[in-house]
């Protein structure tokens, strides 16, 4: 995340100038501060938006826009209140007199290893995250997590042996890095539970046979005629084939399956 800049071309400026007239003419504005400087914006927008809107530009702590890639994980505190809250800037509405602080990046130790040597027991994620049992059981993780990620039963799980209990508890994590920093025992929670989850995945459930039947198939180069024929397309050939391709039905259907069974 940038301060405000002129870097921006002329015509991108005037288009968001004239996006954020409109939406000042329609909508009141109220004071945030973002690193201790006061801006006017919209009361609608979110945290992310709004600080569009006050001229940042985000080239780190923004990806998705969703709620989905943990980049954006934000702090604030709301006038009179000793509270420090935390939130995804993409998903948070801005509220008169938030005080603002983007984390572009938690430095959370993450361990180095061969993944294929790894044996999916616990006693190799006590080997690489020792810290795991300076856990205290304070809860804040679970408290600040944007996911409601029940993040001390996470540990709690590993300190028990169960990774796949630790893996199927955590599986929401969008990696924001704030349960780490909010730990006062240092642990970082999202790359334990995120090993927990490869192990899970990897080494303790049963393999799939149609996926390996789909690896096997792409080894044998089944799909090639057919991702050429795709990337011959031009732009209109490419919609057509889109909008005309067989759809899963909008409600889950376990038991359905396309026609065209080619290319599974
Ligand atoms: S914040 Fe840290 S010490 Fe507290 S429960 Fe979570 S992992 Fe344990
Ligand atoms: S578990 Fe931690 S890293 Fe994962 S979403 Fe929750 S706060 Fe973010
Ligand atoms: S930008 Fe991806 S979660 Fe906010």
């Amino acid at each position: 995340m940038n301060e405000p800049t002129n870097t921006k071309k002329e015509s991108s400026v005037e288009e968001t100038d004239k996006e954020n007239q409109a939406i000042s003419i329609t909508t009141e504005l109220i004071p945030i501060f973002v690193m201790g400087k006061r801006y006017e914006v919209p009361k609608t927008l979110t945290i992310m938006k709004a600080m569009e809107y006050a001229g940042f530009k985000f080239v780190r702590g923004c990806g998705c826009r969703g709620g989905i890639c943990g980049a954006c994980a934000t702090v604030y505190r709301k006038e009179g209140d000793y509270k420090l809250y935390s939130g995804l800037a993409c998903q948070t509405v801005v509220e008169p007199n938030m005080y603002l602080a983007q984390i572009p990046f938690y430095p959370a130790n993450r361990a180095s290893f061969d993944f294929e040597s790894i044996k999916p027991v616990p006693e190799e994620i006590y080997k690489l995250y020792p810290e795991l049992f300076r856990c205290v059981a304070c809860n804040a993780c679970t408290k600040v997590c944007p996911m409601d990620v029940e993040v001390m039963d996470v540990i709690s799980a590993l300190k028990q042996g169960n990774i796949s209990r630790a893996a199927e508890l955590s599986f929401n994590c969008i990696q924001c890095g704030l349960c780490a920093s909010r730990c006062m025992g240092e642990l970082p929670q999202y790359h334990i539970a995120q090993l927990a989850r490869r192990l899970h995945g990897s080494k303790i459930v049963p393999r799939a046979q149609h996926l390996d039947d789909a690896v096997e198939a792409n080894r044998e180069h089944k799909y090639d005629e057919w991702l050429n024929s795709l990337m011959n397309m031009n732009e209109n050939q490419l919609k057509d084939t889109y909008q005309s391709r067989e759809m899963e039905p909008a409600i889950e259907d376990e038991t359905w399956a396309p026609e065209d069974k080619n290319y599974l």
